[in-house]
């Protein structure tokens, strides 16, 4: 018998084999003022000194942290493959980074002004543990500003990809299914105050952006099969037959430059440590 993959066993392979993926869908898809969902986090920690970032993955948000003048710079992440790149930015090099997991964070209580991170906390199981962890390593007065996933834009292709790969994902045989990823809690607003409030910190400030991970057809089928982790659970079969039903339907609703909307919401939160 096939033993089932953990979570984190999940996701540590996944980013492992394809490091990288995360950022450039995230640099790639501004919202309408051209500001990505990195940006709009960063300046929720404007002028903090040191910083953590849970789930760093390949560094770019440490990176544009260091730009805005974070000196102090941390993160953690589950995929060795992911913190290789993160080592070779230049802005990144004096930065402690650790392959580990955000429930057991390797650094000292009241160590940060800010802890942030980006699409990572609402994959994280046991995330009653990071928030306390988070709490402990923050200083008094310091803020926790999180990045999550809020569902794709009513009638825009993420929206119509996923209706027609559902049926597909459910189909998926119990031993090759994607594990379950995260607690809902963390992606909701309620959720967050309800895992937050406990451990100290304020409810949460909360902004939803709409970002638009769209371009030509093409560019769209590449970022999804990219952005859902559950597609590299489908078979060649499934994921052929996804292929063709979602060009066929997508193709009508490029607009006059070819350009299909792709949106997605990117709920913003932030609250400090009381
Ligand atoms: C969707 S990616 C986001 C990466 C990055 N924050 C970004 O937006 O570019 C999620 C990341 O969280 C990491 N991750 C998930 N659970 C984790 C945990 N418990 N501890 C540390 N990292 C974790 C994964 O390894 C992965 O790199």
């Amino acid at each position: 018998m096939t033993a089932l993959l953990t979570a984190e066993d999940f996701l540590r392979a996944f980013h492992d084999r394809t490091p990288g993926l995360q950022s450039a869908a995230t640099e790639a898809g501004p919202a309408a003022d051209g500001t990505t969902s990195y940006q709009a986090l960063a300046a929720r920690v404007a002028g903090a000194r040191r910083v953590l970032d849970l789930g760093c993955a390949d560094g770019a948000l440490l990176d544009l942290l260091a730009g805005q003048g974070a000196e102090v710079l941390a993160g953690i992440d589950l995929s060795a493959g992911e913190l290789a790149l993160a080592r070779r930015r230049p802005a990144l090099a004096g930065a402690e980074l650790h392959q580990g997991r955000a429930q057991e964070l390797p650094f000292a209580d009241d160590s940060f002004d800010a802890v942030v991170s980006h699409m990572a906390l609402m994959l994280m199981t046991d995330v009653e543990q990071v928030v306390r962890e988070a709490a402990r390593v923050l200083r008094p007065g310091g803020t926790l500003a999180v990045a999550v996933g809020g569902g794709p834009v009513a009638g825009e292709a993420i929206e119509l990809f996923l209706t027609l790969a559902r049926p597909s994902f459910a189909s998926v045989p119990a031993e090759r299914r994607m594990p379950r990823l995260g607690d809902r809690r963390s992606r909701s607003r309620e959720g967050l105050d309800e895992l937050l409030v406990p451990a100290g910190f304020t409810p949460v400030t909360w902004e939803s952006i709409a970002i638009d991970l769209g371009g030509d057809p093409d560019h769209c089928w590449q970022t999804l099969t990219r952005a859902f982790y559950d597609v590299t659970t489908l078979d060649q079969a499934q994921t052929a037959a996804l292929h063709d039903a979602f060009l066929t339907e997508v193709h009508p609703r490029r607009n006059a430059d070819g350009h299909v909307p792709c949106g997605m919401l990117i709920n913003l939160a932030t609250a400090r440590l009381g």
